[in-house]
């Protein structure tokens, strides 16, 4: 049965060929300067960043450059955008990028105004902005994490070991973003298919939890299909247009909010990955990925009924003459070979993790008790073990 909650995603939406168009539009609602906030260069290689200084520059705007955002942006360049808004005294930060752009430009947004220290008050002590909050825009050249349409924003600190998400409100989501599927098609190999299993896993996570009949549940199946079919187009031919426009709308569903409705949720693949993520700066997805197995064969047992779903609505198993936890495993197996098939890292070893690693990385790992089985300390350490 569905829960009470409450509905509501303030971000404006462009979609397809031609939606950089409407920044032209966008901008007209927003102050002179603005804070250009982008990656270590792939948008000066694809001609994205023309693109985009063109329309700022028809529009009379004064662009304030913040290149260089990390992978996985940290808290120093998180300082470094503060002082650069303040110094420059921005009315506007435009993020053209991936989900470290975004998620950065809202670490910033929120901090401009703020005397506090942001890691302490936003990611420590997870507090609410009590300041004024600069716009974002956001034009987006990966999908993967929705943070185009959510209040998300992970920030590592690397000297803390820490890599911590705070999720802000509908006053620092994206005003705007701008999605226009070709940007993606210069992405690299790897970085499509983290992408890929981050949507596929963000699904996951707002999937396995529960025992109701819920539609957000078959929403989430509807979006895991539709991502498993294109995922196997795309590694195929990364310019297939259809397959990297249904990749890109489907990242956005995945994490707005809208298939949490009602619903509990794990979250823990993300927990693990991201302590994982800082000890060793891996590619977000990529974490998730090595990590996802291990933990999902541990907790099936506990969920078993949503596990033999999952099983014959994603990966088609026939549950004739087997019992749940034969259907189950089986649905495990055939996602751990839809994993191979796209070439997604199965080890944390393979992403720079090793064994004296693993007891900070489950201190590190936040332990959450939405899914179906709240993890003690040494089952977080086990999973830790099994995904060397
Ligand atoms: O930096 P540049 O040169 O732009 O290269 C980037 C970067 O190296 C490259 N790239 C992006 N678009 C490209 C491109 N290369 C060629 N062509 C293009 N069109 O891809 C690399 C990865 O970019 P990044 O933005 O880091 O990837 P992603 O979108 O996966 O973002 C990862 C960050 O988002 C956080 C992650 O933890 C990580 O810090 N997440 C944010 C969430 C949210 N806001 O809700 C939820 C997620 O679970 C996630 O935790
Ligand atoms: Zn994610």
């Amino acid at each position: 049965m569905l829960g009470n909650f409450e509905y509501h995603n303030p971000t404006k939406l462009y979609f397809g060929k031609d939606s950089l168009d409407y920044l032209d539009e966008e901008l007209k609602n927003y102050g002179k300067t603005v804070q250009l906030i982008y990656g270590g260069g792939s948008i000066k290689k694809n001609g994205i960043y023309d693109k985009v200084v063109k329309i700022l520059k028809q529009n009379g705007k004064t662009i304030v450059e913040d290149g260089g955002v990390m992978p996985n942006p940290t808290v120093e360049k998180l300082y470094d955008g503060i002082r650069i808004a303040r110094e420059n005294k921005v009315d506007f930060l435009l993020a053209v990028g991936g989900g470290s752009c975004c998620d950065y430009a809202k670490a910033v947004s929120v901090s401009v105004n703020c005397k506090e220290d942001p890691w302490e008050k936003y990611y420590i002590r997870f507090e609410e902005p009590t300041c004024d909050i600069i716009p974002v825009g956001c034009v987006l050249t990966m999908a993967g994490t929705g943070s185009e349409m959510n209040g998300g924003s992970v920030i590592t600190n690397h000297s803390q070991k820490l890599k911590i998400g705070h999720v802000f409100g509908d006053e620092v989501m994206p005003k705007f973003s701008i999605l226009n599927p070709e940007f993606t098609f210069s992405l690299p190999q790897k970085q499509t298919v983290a992408g890929i299993y981050d949507i596929f896993n963000h699904i996951c996570e707002q999937y396995f939890s529960g025992t109701d009949d819920n539609v957000s549940d078959y929403l989430a199946e509807g979006l895991m299909k539709s991502v498993v079919a294109s995922s196997y187009k795309v590694i195929k031919n990364p310019t297939d247009y259809e397959a990297r426009s249904n990749i890109m709308w489907a990242a956005t569903w995945a994490l707005n909010t809208l298939i949490a409705k009602g619903k509990s949720t794990d979250w823990m693949v993300h927990m693990l990955g991201q302590a994982v993520g800082a000890y060793t700066d891996a590619t977000h997805g990529l974490t998730l990925a090595a990590v996802s197995l291990p933990y999902y064969r541990y907790i099936m047992p506990y969920g078993l009924k949503k596990f033999a779903r999952f099983a014959t609505e994603i990966w088609k198993v026939d549950p004739t003459d087997k019992t749940d936890e034969q259907t189950a495993a089986e649905g495990l197996s055939a996602m751990e070979k839809w994993m191979k098939d796209i070439g997604l890292t199965l080890k944390i070893s393979e992403l720079g993790a090793t064994g004296d690693m693993i007891d900070g990385i489950t201190a590190a790992t936040l332990i959450l008790d939405g899914g179906y089985k709240v993890l003690t300390k040494d089952e977080v350490k086990e999973i830790l073990k099994e995904s060397l």
